[in-house]
């Protein structure tokens, strides 16, 4: 018998019908408003905003969305802790020829993406294993890494932790996608 040990939970859902209209209406409202560029550290990987998307433009239903999966995100993992969180969302680019490098998202709880504009080839989201030991194990590393297609309303979220990063687009098409950390806010305890 097999017991399966410290699996990591993927979260993804899709925004549909009137909830899809809404994000997708009030993105294209401001997406041609935000200010992009590579970061210089990175090289020439993708361009980001600088900005934090969802306080400098009013994206009332991404955050209800966002703010909905987050708790079914943590009743599905039976979280009992503090569900009060800060939110940091930003702009990812894909242009042709364009990637995302591996990467974490460091001290972030819950690390997430949706996805505004893809054709769905433009670049696969891509999670490698969180034991970098597993690497040398010829028998625990033939799945080596986890795809996810880049689908119009998909919100996939996973550990911040994570190492994931975004397959080259060698499409001509531009791919766009907000992406965002959510960080609960440290107990306290109320008879201290
Ligand atoms: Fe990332």
């Amino acid at each position: 018998m097999i017991e399966s040990i410290f699996s990591t939970p993927l979260y993804y859902s899709f925004a549909e019908e009137q909830i899809l209209t809404g994000i997708q209406s009030e993105i294209d409202l401001c997406i041609d408003d935000i200010k992009l560029q590579y970061v210089q550290a990175w090289g020439k990987t993708h361009k980001i905003s600088s900005d934090d998307i969802l306080e400098k433009h009013d994206l009332a239903n991404l955050e209800n969305f966002i703010e909905h999966n987050v708790y079914e995100y943590l009743d599905d993992l039976q979280y009992q802790g503090n569900r009060e969180y800060k939110i940091k969302a930003w702009v990812s680019v894909f242009e042709t020829n364009d990637y995302g490098h591996i990467h974490n998202h460091g001290d972030a709880d819950i690390s997430g993406v949706y996805y505004f504009q893809t054709n769905t080839t433009d670049g696969e989201l891509t999670f490698y294993h969180p034991a970098v030991q597993v690497e040398l194990s010829r028998c625990f590393n033939h799945i080596p890494l986890w795809e996810h297609v880049p689908i119009i309303g998909k919100l996939v979220m996973f550990p911040g932790y994570l190492k994931h990063g975004i397959f080259r687009n060698q499409t001509t098409d531009t791919r766009i996608s907000i992406s965002f950390n959510v960080f609960f806010k440290e107990e306290t305890n109320a008879t201290t």
